[in-house]
């Protein structure tokens, strides 16, 4: 039979009846706004920034912020004419099952694995950067070095070597806790999260600005002759390599500064709770998407403007903004004390965001037979996949402690980048083939998708051979799987009736 496979678009009308019953359509363009900006804003700009400018970009990391942003912006243009298309709840798997087929459905729901689970490994380490540094700020003290870093990181000033993040998976283990709990009616909580995360990136930008010195932004991109810098993780960084440096050191940025974007796509699968699915999506994914542009280009402004771009490789790589302050901006230790705290919070909702949405993929993945069906056990009391979130819980844990902040994050970019990829000639194919009649179309579709794919595709070459390697290997692991067991479990390819998604489960951590 074909590996391409399509879901019948009846049954996921027959998901979606199932489910509406207990999910109430209350979601306007505001709530969806606000749902977007949570996802979004988290350690791409407090950490990824400051890695992107000092390593490849210098102070153009704002050029590299627009390159990020046009790519998401057009493959965002794709997302929602898929959304909208079937407006129920899910994701880029949902859609490509019923449109694209089995196959590159599976792709990319393994792909998104790379997007969410390895996202929020990525976020509970730089989590642990800040907590170390409020500790620091408050009480003198650090977790010890070998205990917050990864074995593949030392020390450049005692030499000390790490062995295991246990921050990043003390946090991993408290919000997991919560999330097989349930989360509901923390709809109150998120808003606060979103207007304190939004605050404290507008005064970090009105209050930096003063401190911004010319010196700091010239050159705007870095000379090849920037020399080198020893890192964390024993190697030598060079400027002079291709990468390092000049414009193609920006597309290298890009790619590290695209992590701050992802998550604008979670705005998708709230789908079913919106008012008006059809107009409000596209709205929520666009309009989130560019206020966090406006925002990221100013912040990244003033941050590399304050320090040295070569600081952020040396004592500023890690909690890199309030370095940035307490060393730059005299008399706003209370500043950086407030935004530390702030960004805990913060990156506290994304990661809850990222592990909620891995394991709903995959409860979906699991009903659908291509993973095994422990990801869709629910839990009796509290309706949640309780099983898959510890499952996720071992996964996520192990990159977070064991592996440096900067590979899982580039994984992370390079992987949701694919999956982009994939959405924008997805949505071509769907349009040539006129497989289905969407209420919000593409714009331009003929230029939007090709273009959105292409700049995509122009991070992922910028992203390098290293990341590209690893890319390949996920994906040869992923055929492996689906060719050793999904292709033989699918219910659709065996005409199985799927069963209906559980209507008690709760499918947004904020819902009310
Ligand atoms: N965009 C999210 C962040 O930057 C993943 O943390």
């Amino acid at each position: 039979m074909s590996l391409f496979i399509r879901k019948p678009l009846s049954q996921l009308m027959s998901d979606t009846d199932s489910s509406e019953k207990s999910l109430k359509r209350t979601l306007g363009p505001m709530s969806l706004i606000g749902l977007g900006i949570g996802a979004i804003i988290g350690a791409g700009l407090f950490i990824r920034t400051a890695a992107a400018a000092g390593g490849h970009a210098g102070p153009a990391v704002v050029i590299s912020f627009v390159i990020a942003a046009i790519g998401c912006a057009l493959a965002g243009l794709c997302y929602a004419e898929f959304a909208s298309m079937i407006p129920i709840a899910g994701s880029a798997y949902t859609y490509s099952y019923a449109t694209m087929g089995e196959f590159i459905a599976w792709i990319i729901g393994w792909d998104l694995v790379l997007e969410y689970a390895l996202g929020a490994a990525t976020v509970s380490i730089a989590w642990s950067q800040y907590l170390n540094n409020l500790l620091q700020q408050t009480v003198g003290w650090q977790i010890p070095y070998q205990w917050s870093h990864s074995p593949f990181q030392h020390s450049l000033d005692t030499g000390v070597h790490g062995i295991m993040n246990i921050p990043a998976v003390f946090v991993l283990l408290l919000l997991t806790a919560l999330l097989v709990r349930g989360t509901k009616g923390s709809a109150a909580v998120n808003s606060i999260i979103v207007i304190v995360k939004v605050t404290i990136v507008i005064m970090f930008i009105i209050l930096g600005w003063k401190f911004i010195d010319p010196v700091n932004q010239h050159p705007f991109t870095i000379p090849p002759d920037a020399g080198t810098v020893q890192l964390s993780n024993g190697q030598v960084h060079n400027y002079a390599d291709t990468l390092n440096h000049g414009w193609l050191g920006v597309l290298r940025g890009a790619g590290i500064v695209f992590f701050a974007f992802i998550g604008f796509d979670a705005v998708s699968t709230a789908a079913q709770e919106t008012k008006n699915p059809k107009k409000h999506m596209p709205i929520g994914i666009l309009v989130s998407l560019a206020i966090c542009t406006v925002l990221y280009i100013l912040f990244s402004y003033v941050l590399t403007g304050i320090a040295s771009y070569k600081e952020f490789m040396a004592a500023g790589s890690e909690a890199s903004v309030s370095y940035a302050i307490t060393n730059h901006m005299p008399g706003f230790g209370w500043l950086s004390l407030f935004i530390t705290i702030a960004i805990l919070a913060g990156f506290s909702s994304v990661i809850l965001v990222m592990l909620l949405g891995q394991t709903r993929i995959f409860y979906t993945m699991s009903r659908d037979g291509l993973v095994p069906s422990v990801f869709s056990d629910v839990h009796p009391r509290h309706r949640t996949p309780y099983k898959s979130q510890w499952v996720f819980f071992v996964f996520v844990s192990l990159f977070a402690a064991f592996i440096p902040d900067n590979v899982v994050g580039d994984m992370t970019s390079i992987g949701t980048l694919f999956a982009f990829v994939l959405v924008c000639i997805g949505i071509l194919i769907i349009r040539n083939k006129k497989m289905a009649n969407a209420p919000f179309k593409t714009p331009a579709v003929w230029i939007v998708a090709p273009l959105g794919a292409l700049v995509c595709l122009a991070m992922i070459a910028g992203l390098g051979l290293e990341n590209w390697a690893r890319l390949i290997v996920w994906l040869l692991v992923g055929f492996a799987i689906y060719f050793g067991y999904s292709r033989y479990h699918s219910k659709v390819r065996h005409g199985e009736v799927i069963v209906p998604k559980d209507p008690e489960m709760p499918k947004e951590p904020f819902e009310e």
